[in-house]
């Protein structure tokens, strides 16, 4: 049976089970160890963390630990990465921060932000026709009110945000907040503002979550220039905050033009007293959108002018086919909001049968 080679290979195997022995114990001796270390730095963090709700799971979360990761079989996983889930489509150059309280690049946005009587409700109906796509109308400059949120951290306690641990003891006293993670309270709360449809919430059988995931959310807003930041912060806020999104900034560059139609909407006549706004507050609020535009920079936004689109559809299906639809394209540009606020009826907003987008 035994011949010189296979003797030497018996010696080998004996061999190699002496290193597999040393090798478990050595791996039974580490878990020891990491359990004990462990159990004592949870015992010290219940004793100082007020945070921490007095729970052994509330402090150490499956996974966290030394020995979980160790034992875990998937050692790739990282918390907190910048994995991005539509970097072929929607948000190609997107920055996600990605933590386990936030993916802000997970959802995708569409924003139209315009000037006002620059046609912005008839942009929301057409672009509202698009496949995946639900757009909610005005919601008085949410989206300003939401940056204050951060920023009012950022500009008065920046060190709540930029703590990269957890702080558990003193005045300002907190766990780690991710980077990016506001990104997802500022999410929702305009999700909040354009929910689906109430006969899809009395439906038991829906899910909001469900129901949500493969669209494509956003509002038209004419106020985004009157929040008091530049066209640059605001970039920069929608950059960070939503950063998956594509932009529509619409404006109207006959000033001439909107002044004239304001005048003939609003009553803002008081005894024969003009009290909107001045044909040089208009010129400065379209030179707040070019700003904006080019800071959100030609992968995220689209520019068009009011004056422009109305005689072209041809400039809105360039912007139809920009975010990444196929085979759609308007017929005709509908007309709402003419007459003041009436709502347009007639125009076909058809986009053709085979109108698709394919990354749903
Ligand atoms: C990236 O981070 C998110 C959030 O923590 C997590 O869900 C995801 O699994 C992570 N991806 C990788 C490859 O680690
Ligand atoms: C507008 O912002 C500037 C600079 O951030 C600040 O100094 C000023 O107080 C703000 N004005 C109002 C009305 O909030
Ligand atoms: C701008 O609008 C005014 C008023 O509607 C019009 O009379 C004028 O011709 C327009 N200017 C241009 C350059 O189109
Ligand atoms: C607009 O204001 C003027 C002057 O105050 C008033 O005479 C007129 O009736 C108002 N028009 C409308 C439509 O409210």
């Amino acid at each position: 049976m035994s011949s010189p080679a296979s003797r030497i290979s018996e010696q080998d195997r004996q061999q190699s089970n002496v290193q597999s022995y040393i090798f478990l114990l050595c791996v039974v001796a580490f878990s020891v160890i990491s359990y004990i270390f462990n159990s004592i730095q949870g015992m010290e963090g219940t004793a100082a963390n007020p945070f921490t709700s007095g729970t052994k799971t509330n402090l150490r979360p499956k996974g966290s630990s030394k020995l979980d990761k160790f034992l875990s079989s998937d050692n790739s996983w990282e918390p907190f990465n910048s994995t991005n889930p539509h970097a072929n489509s929607w948000c190609p150059k997107a920055t996600c921060l990605n933590s386990p309280l936030c993916r802000p690049c997970e959802r995708r946005h569409f924003f139209i932000f315009s000037t006002a009587r620059s046609g912005s409700t008839t942009l929301l109906r057409m672009f509202n026709a698009l496949p995946n796509m639900r757009l909610a109308g005005e919601n008085h400059n949410e989206m300003w009110y939401l940056s204050e949120m951060t920023n009012n951290l950022v500009r008065n306690r920046p060190k709540i945000l930029k703590h990269k641990e957890d702080k558990p003891t003193g005045p300002f006293a907190h766990n780690y907040i991710p980077d990016g993670s506001m990104a997802c309270v500022a999410q929702n709360a305009l999700h909040n503002l354009n929910p689906p449809p109430m006969a899809i919430q009395q439906n038991k059988d829906f899910n909001m979550e469900e129901y949500d995931r493969n669209l494509i959310l956003g509002f038209k807003g004419v106020r985004l220039h009157h929040g008091n930041w530049t066209g640059q912060e605001a970039a920069d806020y929608i950059k960070s905050h939503f950063p998956c999104s594509r932009v529509v900034i619409n404006y109207q560059t006959n000033v001439t033009h909107q002044y004239e139609s304001f005048k003939r909407t609003f009553n803002h006549t008081d005894g024969g007293v003009y009290l909107g706004p001045s044909k040089e507050e208009l010129r400065a609020n379209n030179d707040w959108q070019r700003e904006f535009w080019n800071n959100l920079g030609s992968e995220m936004a689209w520019l068009i002018d009011m004056d422009k689109w109305t005689q072209d559809v041809g400039i809105l299906n360039k912007v139809v086919n920009w975010l990444g639809y196929e085979n759609c394209a308007f017929k005709a540009i509908a007309h709402e909001n003419d007459k003041g606020y009436a709502p347009d009826t007639k125009t076909d907003l058809d986009l053709g049968e085979n109108c698709l987008y394919r990354y749903i």
